[in-house]
């Protein structure tokens, strides 16, 4: 059972998202860690905005229209021989179903936050999601080259909002123009910042003549009175703050904090020293019969995502597989569990961006697209034989609406196929009353709804427009008596509709209106997500 190689694979992988704000510094991060990883070698190569290049996750035109990243991309490079899966989510105002979805493929976090904002909105809802699962978070404060709130203020920010401990690794020496690095309470270590210059000194270390810093040298540095002030604030966050657990931040109670400068590479080797050493290896995942531990022989796998036209020439369709358990072998045959249909799986690609790679060869905690000819969906297992179905992959209540409606009504039957194959993608929802034949949309971000206008049009050749809806909330269904719900179906037919899966939905007008629902019918479940 135990396997000495594929322990060592296990090992050696490391699944990850980053969490932020738009404009926090997300792409900037991305793309310092892969020029750590040497995967890119310039700045710029993964961000172009407004010059006329485009960044490798760029593929979809509207995409590039707008200049922001519409598309969830999977890149992987290998850092001090670890190998790296970062999972990149749409950071823009609009971003879609999958940016949720997302965090459920994945073990661990990174959290950006901005130095003179804090947690902001976008933030704290993505936090949430994660904290559905109790993700470690790992958390990098950035843009410590600009003048910035106080450490400690950021600190209890992010501990009221997101009730999450804090514990500090590094600490910051002043902001702004005044910033002159960071100081690894851990490693007792200095980092002087120099704008795209690292130096690293030991504080009092007598064992390394080269590096040796002595506080006399350190106080010329970064001058007497920022000495006497860092001296204090360290005093204070040692004597606040408790000892790094690597049990509690395991357990996503608490988070380890890093500051630097992604803009300027400063700081990102932290983080990725912490992914090395405290996130998880891939880690199991439950089914609706078992856990499956990526020990595990037999290959198992999940579908959390599914993106078109990846290659236009082609029209294809990809589906991504975050892989749980055994090995993934080209040739392999695998269980399609929901249609009960064995396929054999000739080619799965692994991605950098919009770039794509033949595979040989995929472990647990890897990410592996496969064609999807129409057969697969959002939340499908596929194993070796094992008929088991993994969960937590959920749809999340969508938070905008449009009624969607024709140019031309002769095209209704083309537009409700086209709708369905969309939502099948996962990156919007389609509701049918039950008291008209209207069709609303729901998503998560407002430009999902211009893609798939814009998808009508090139993909089915359907004009298509919006209306807006007074539909604020929506909340799945559900009762463990029979009676109740159709009890409540007779009482709220005009806020009731179908999914496209058939599941009772409530879109409600309002919050207060949903409350004083809620408040009536006690016996009825208002659920924010449903299992796929
Ligand atoms: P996002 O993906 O989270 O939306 O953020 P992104 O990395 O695109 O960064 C947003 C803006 O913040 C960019 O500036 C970027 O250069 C800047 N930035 C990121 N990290 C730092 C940092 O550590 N220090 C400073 N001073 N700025 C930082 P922009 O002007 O919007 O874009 P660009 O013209 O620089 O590409």
């Amino acid at each position: 059972m135990f396997d000495i190689n594929h322990q060592l694979e296990l090992s050696k992988r490391r699944t990850f998202a980053i969490i932020s704000h738009p404009d926090a510094g997300k792409t900037t991060v991305t793309e310092k860690m892969l020029l750590l990883g040497k995967v890119i070698r310039t700045s710029g190569t993964i961000k172009a905005r407004g010059n006329g290049k485009y960044a490798k996750s760029d593929w979809m035109n509207i995409e590039k229209q707008r200049g922001i990243s519409v598309t969830t991309s999977v890149m992987q490079f290998t850092y001090k021989n670890i190998l790296m899966n970062l999972l990149d989510t749409p950071g823009h105002e609009d971003f879609s179903e999958d940016t949720y979805r997302i965090l459920t493929a994945v073990d661990c976090c990174l959290l950006v936050i901005d130095a003179a904002k804090g947690i902001e909105d976008r933030t704290k809802k993505l936090m949430n999601v994660s904290r559905l699962h109790n993700t470690p978070i790992i958390t990098f404060i950035n843009k410590l080259d600009r003048d910035s709130r106080e450490a400690i203020e950021i600190l209890d920010e992010i501990e009221k909002e997101l009730n999450l401990s804090c514990i500090p690794i590094t600490w910051p020496i002043s902001c702004g123009k005044n910033f002159k690095g960071v100081y690894h309470i851990y490693d007792k270590m200095f980092c002087l910042y120099k704008k795209n210059v690292i130096k690293k000194v030991n504080f009092f270390d007598s064992n390394s003549l080269t590096d040796f810093f002595n506080e006399f040298s350190l106080k010329e540095h970064i001058g007497t009175d920022l000495y006497i002030q860092w001296h204090e604030e360290l005093k204070l966050v040692t004597h606040v703050y408790p000892e790094f657990s690597k049990k509690k931040f395991l357990e996503g109670d608490v988070t380890p904090v890093f500051f630097g400068s992604a803009l300027s590479n400063f700081g990102i080797n932290h983080v990725l020293e912490s992914l090395i050493k405290w996130a998880p290896s891939p880690v199991y995942r439950c089914t609706n019969i078992r856990k499956v531990e990526p020990e595990e022989k037999k290959f198992t796998g999940f579908i959390f995502k599914i993106q078109a036209n990846m290659d236009l020439k082609h029209r294809d369709r990809m589906a991504f597989m975050r892989i749980v358990s055994g090995q993934y072998r080209k040739g392999i045959k695998l269980r399609h569990v929901r249609i009960k249909k064995d396929i054999i799986v000739s080619d799965a690609f692994s991605f950098l961006a919009g770039d794509r790679f033949s595979i040989e060869n995929a472990y647990p905690g890897d990410v592996i697209g496969i064609h999807n000819h129409g057969t697969i969906k959002i939340g499908d297992t596929f194993t070796e034989g094992e008929e088991i179905k993994f969960l937590g992959i959920p749809s999340f209540a969508p938070e905008v609406f449009r009624r969607i409606f024709l140019k031309n009504p002769l095209q209704q039957k083309k537009l409700k196929k086209g709708l369905f194959q969309l939502s099948e993608e996962g990156a919007i929802q389609i509701f049918c009353p039950i008291t008209n034949n209207s069709l609303i949309l729901g998503a998560i971000g407002i430009l999902q709804f211009d893609v798939v206008i814009e998808r009508l049009k090139v993909e089915y050749q359907i004009d298509a427009m919006y209306e807006t809806v007074n539909i604020a909330l929506a909340r799945w269904i559900r009762s463990k008596k029979e009676k109740s719900i159709s009890d409540f179906l007779n009482k709220n037919k005009s806020c009731l509709a179908l999914d496209g899966s058939n599941q009772l939905i409530y879109l409600a007008p309002n919050k207060a209106n949903l409350d004083i629902i809620k408040n009536i019918y006690k016996n009825i479940f208002f659920d924010k997500t449903r299992e796929q």
